[in-house]
């Protein structure tokens, strides 16, 4: 069996961002539920030792967790590369120092919007002005450590795109491009949590697609050599599905902020599913022997089409959750497939949903009144206790 590449560690649901898009499960972990800061170190040493080369840390808003510069340093410690994954909300310029004088090697800043407005209506939150801001200070640490021959940070913006948003791409790249990232990260929302609950409103056109994809196509020639662009596509528009976490049990490992151990972000919306709990077991246990790492490993548990399918080491038959979220089978073949039997639940959803409708006007609000204003179009994500 190989071993886990990454670490995804949730450590926490809390954040500040109400993000429409927003994959997290709908039932969110407390504050009181999550893990200690003791127990995150041991899990971080367990991973190196399991093999593990890259941590994410992500949540929720990582930024939430006070304890996060003694996480960064405790990785280094245990030599993992280390990402933050956050919306920069909570985090000064003192704080930013903190975390590179920790050891932090990559920060992995979000983005809404092209401008205050749109970004801000999509993530329920004023929250643009200080992302802006944030970048600034990361390139002052680029620019000082490579005087100074110092390890560099490395820096990623990264864009959620959907219906709402993606007639701004052009713009969205050129505001991007101004901050001067390592690489640029342009993710089509996938339909998991809240993203799922606001399919209707988030769903892009064919023809908004199609004009994304000559739109970094241009930006990519543009910026070759300078700016590294990754796009994930909306696998509802593609042919066949996304190799969902490289393969389930394969590759990567998710530890939610109450330290159950998950194959993947979504793997608790599946029925009958029992995740083991790093408070009571090694992560190697339960990387080899858990119940849920081993449900969909390999490929005893395919169906036909996938069963004999050409493409099943490409793909790994796609998400079971997904497959689960829309067909109510885990071991259904993903219905992104255009071979599954339930193919037609695309289709389906894809005529139904992705059509330019109406969209509420009141952009610049608080939160509370936005909520108001979108009842109906889309759910904000709410925070949890
Ligand atoms: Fe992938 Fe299964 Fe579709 Fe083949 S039939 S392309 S393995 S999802
Ligand atoms: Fe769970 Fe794809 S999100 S397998």
């Amino acid at each position: 069996m190989p071993n886990p590449l990454a670490l995804i560690a949730e450590i926490t649901h809390r954040c500040p961002l109400h993000c429409v898009y927003c994959s997290n499960p709908l039932e969110l972990t407390s504050r009181n539920e999550e893990l200690a800061t003791a127990d995150w170190l041991r899990i971080f040493a367990e991973a190196a030792a399991l093999g593990v080369l890259h941590l994410h840390l992500t949540g929720g808003e990582p930024l939430a967790r006070p304890d996060l510069a003694e996480m960064i340093e405790g990785a280094r410690q245990s030599r993992l590369y280390t990402n933050l994954i956050t919306s920069g909300v909570g985090l000064s310029r003192e704080r930013l120092a903190q975390f590179v004088e920790a050891g932090l090697d990559h920060i992995q800043l979000s983005f809404q919007d092209s401008s205050g407005g749109p970004a801000n209506w999509i993530a329920g939150a004023r929250a643009h002005a200080h992302k802006l801001e944030l970048a600034a200070w990361i390139r002052e640490h680029q620019i000082r450590e490579q005087q100074t021959g110092e390890r560099r940070i490395a820096f990623t913006v990264n864009l959620v795109v959907h219906r709402q948003n993606i007639d701004h791409l052009e713009e969205m790249i050129a505001a991007l491009e101004a901050l001067h990232p390592d690489r640029m990260e342009i993710a089509h929302a996938q339909y998991y949590g809240w993203a799922l609950q606001n399919r209707s409103a988030l769903l892009p056109t064919r023809a908004q697609l199609d004009r994304a994809v000559a739109v970094v196509a241009a930006a990519e020639e543009r910026l070759r050599g300078k700016v590294r662009i990754d796009m994930v596509v909306p696998d509802y528009h593609a042919r066949f599905p996304k190799a969902c976490m490289g393969g389930w049990g394969r590759q990567l490992l998710l530890i939610d902020p109450a330290g159950r151990a998950l194959p993947c972000h979504a793997a608790g919306v599946i029925p009958g599913m029992f995740f083991d709990n790093v408070r009571d077991h090694p992560l190697a246990w339960i990387w080899q022997n858990s119940a849920a790492f081993q449900k969909f490993r390999g490929e005893a548990w395919m169906p036909e089409p996938c069963r004999s399918c050409e493409r099943r080491q490409e793909d790994f038959g796609g998400c079971r959750c997904q497959a689960f979220l829309l067909t109510g089978d885990a071991s259904a073949t993903d219905p992104v497939c255009e071979l599954a039997p339930l193919h037609h639940l695309i289709e389906d959803a894809v005529r139904e949903h992705a059509t330019a409708g109406p969209v509420p006007a009141a952009r610049e609000a608080s939160f509370h009144a936005l909520q108001e204003n979108t009842a109906g179009f889309w759910s904000y994500r709410t925070d949890p206790k």
